[in-house]
């Protein structure tokens, strides 16, 4: 499959971003924006993160999903897609141990995190693909998880193209790295694309697991796709 898909519009990448638990400059001006920050910092998993000294309350839903089908094991080599502001990449750090290794790559800056090499481009151009393929130098990975996300334009259709365009991305490139027996974690929105990219996923893994851990938002299509034991091959 080639990198850039001519069917799919590329993403508007310099808009895209993720709320984490700090360095929140939205200036509340609106009722609505008022209203998302008074259920940001009322939410549970915010306050937790705060509390346990994660980046982003998003590494709960990580979490869970580790609980449940066992991604994580000390000593495996793991890439994290869309890993700012780093909860993700916190959380695989520890349970890698220091006999592991993460590489961690978003399109934003990201504060440098003991343990983990961070790479900063847009995953959809080709030199940053290089780019990550060349840190790896070869060293099969164990497991790759994607939270990319493209910011929510609002028009429906379009946000919905460029969210699925990234988990496709994401799917081929754990095609190109991960060693046969790998996972692959990818968060996807369910709508257009979503049946294909789960039928796609079934080809190239022993089982395919859907996963809406706690901590996703019931409001959101956010749902993540597991992919348990990688077949081999591209
Ligand atoms: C939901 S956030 C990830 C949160 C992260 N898992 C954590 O625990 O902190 C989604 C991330 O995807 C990144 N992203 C979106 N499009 C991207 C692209 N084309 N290349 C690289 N990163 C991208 C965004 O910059 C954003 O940081």
């Amino acid at each position: 499959m080639p990198w850039l898909r001519p069917d799919v519009t590329p993403l508007q990448t310099a808009k895209t971003s993720c709320s984490g638990t700090e360095g929140i400059l939205v200036v509340a001006r609106t009722k609505s924006s008022k209203a998302w920050l008074a259920e940001h910092f009322s939410d549970e998993f915010v306050k937790r993160a705060q509390q346990d000294g994660f980046r982003s309350r998003a590494v709960y839903k990580l979490e869970e999903i580790d609980r449940r089908d066992h991604l994580l094991r000390p000593g495996m080599v793991v890439v994290d897609l869309g890993a700012a502001p780093g909860g993700w990449s916190q959380y695989v750090a520890g349970r890698v141990g220091t006999a592991g290794r993460v590489v961690a790559l978003d399109i934003l800056p990201m504060e440098p995190l003991a343990a983990v090499d961070t790479l900063q481009g847009d995953f959809t151009e080709k030199s940053v693909l290089d780019q990550l393929l060349e840190h790896l130098q070869g060293r099969p990975v164990d497991l790759v998880i994607s939270d990319m996300a493209p910011n929510i334009s609002g028009v429906g259709v379009a946000d919905q193209a460029r969210a699925m365009y990234l988990a496709e991305l994401a799917l081929d490139f754990a095609a190109q790295v991960l060693r046969p027996g790998g996972d692959l974690l990818v968060k996807v929105f369910q709508g257009s694309g979503y049946g294909e990219l789960h039928q796609d996923m079934r080809g190239r893994f022993e089982r395919v697991l859907v996963r809406k851990p706690r901590a996703s938002r019931a409001r959101s299509r956010e749902v993540y796709l597991a992919g348990k034991g990688f077949r081999g091959g591209n």
